[in-house]
């Protein structure tokens, strides 16, 4: 997509998250070639911009585009006969033993087309980008083999070059040993870190592990990141989800760009990540659809953690597609205020991807923005059901 400029004005509320600075009111946000350029009021429009495109938002909110920073939104097929066991009491590592589980959606990955595969995930994608996500962060990790794996790299390269949306991709190879290596492991471990990486890591940013009893050990999460690290691959972790594992300490020793879930973590490990200078991706959609306990964002915020919020949208434990409802979520369950959801939803899961150009309206960053139907950012929370985005901006492209 070709790079837009529109000028915004008449702006109720304009949500910044420039530090230090409370929402704008009355104002304007002028976008050229695709970014910022101008914020100010929207009588004092500067005459540069005069002959560039207007949209008249009449006193609606406008908040930073939102950034998914953790989602495995590129798979095959649905788990809803799952989900429907689950809410009888199965359990999610019962049905993962059982070959069910994260293990059915590998299934239907592998025998997928790639163009399958692009026809099933660009409508989520689509319904993402109109929910107002901006930029999302996308997983692989329904291959489990050297072929699938990479067919999934190139096709969140595909959906990246065919709509609006940024994706980044994430290797997750070692998401779960695969059922030809059950007795294997330490082989599937060493085809990961060796020949799957060697396939994959030019068409991707980072890698992940799932880190947790049911699926890999810290030592064997130590040898793949390592392995992914001298590639130039950044770090993100699946940590303490299921069980206290060791992961989020983890991510601390390996100076992770992201640690996420998080939910057993101890005080002391929230205390090294914090150090380390680790962002915590907080994905409640998990919680709500596991009917798990929420993770304490407060836990978190005031140890004086970096926050994201993510959707984790996966066919298993979060068929969540929209950051609004995570928001909710977040604000509702977590002890987030609005303006730390809104924060995390955008400007902290912008830092946990390295993107410091975006999730803050100033000059120089992307004009990537959404118009709410409602008179300020405040809404999003309180009024959990969705359909509050009246358009999203691209990279000054309206939507
Ligand atoms: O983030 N924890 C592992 N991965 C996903 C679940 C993926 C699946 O169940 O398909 C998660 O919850
Ligand atoms: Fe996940």
């Amino acid at each position: 997509m070709t790079d837009g400029s529109l000028v915004i004005t008449n702006i109720g509320e304009l949500s910044t998250n420039v530090p230090g600075e409370g929402p704008l009111t009355d104002c304007a946000v002028a976008i050229t070639d695709g970014a910022v350029r101008w914020v100010g009021k929207s009588d004092a429009l500067p005459k540069q911009f005069e002959a560039t495109p207007v949209a008249d938002v009449e006193g609606r909110a406008v908040v930073p585009g939102f950034v998914d920073a953790h989602t495995h939104t590129v798979f095959s097929g649905d788990r809803a006969t799952e989900f429907g066991m689950r809410m009888r009491g199965a359990s999610y590592e019962e049905l993962l033993a059982a070959g069910g589980g994260i293990l059915s959606t590998v299934e239907a990955t592998r025998r997928a087309s790639m163009v399958d595969l692009i026809g099933e995930s660009m409508p989520r994608i689509n319904r993402m980008l109109a929910a107002g996500t901006t930029t999302a962060e996308v997983k692989t990790g329904y291959g489990l083999d050297v072929a699938t794996e990479v067919g999934m790299a190139d096709t969140i390269g595909a959906l990246d070059m065919a709509l609006p949306i940024d994706l980044v991709s994430t290797f997750l190879g070692a998401h779960v040993v695969p059922p030809e290596f059950r007795d294997r492991r330490d082989e599937y471990v060493t085809l990961v870190a060796g020949d799957m990486l060697d396939a994959i890591s030019d068409k991707v940013s980072f890698v992940d592990v799932f880190c947790d009893d049911a699926a890999f050990t810290v030592d064997e999460t130590r040898t793949i990141c390592e392995a992914a690290r001298e590639k130039g691959l950044g770090i993100r972790l699946h940590a303490d989800q299921l069980s206290r594992s060791g992961g989020t300490s983890l991510a601390a020793e390996l100076r992770a760009a992201s640690v996420d879930h998080c939910d057993h973590a101890t005080d002391e490990d929230i205390g090294a990540v914090v150090e380390a200078g680790v962002t915590v991706v907080l994905l409640p959609g998990v919680s709500f659809s596991m009917r798990e306990g929420y993770p304490d964002g407060r836990r978190f915020l005031d140890a004086g953690a970096t926050v994201a919020l993510a959707t984790d949208c996966n066919p298993g434990t979060s068929y969540v597609e929209t950051m609004p409802f995570i928001i909710s979520l977040a604000v509702v369950n977590c002890g987030f205020t609005p303006a730390e959801a809104l924060w995390s939803a955008t400007r902290g899961g912008a830092l946990s991807l390295g993107l410091e150009d975006r999730g803050i309206v100033e000059p120089g960053a992307l004009g990537d923005l959404v118009v709410l139907d409602a008179p300020s950012y405040t809404h999003l929370p309180y009024r959990p059901d969705g359909g509050l985005v009246a358009a999203t901006v691209k990279r000054g492209s309206l939507l």
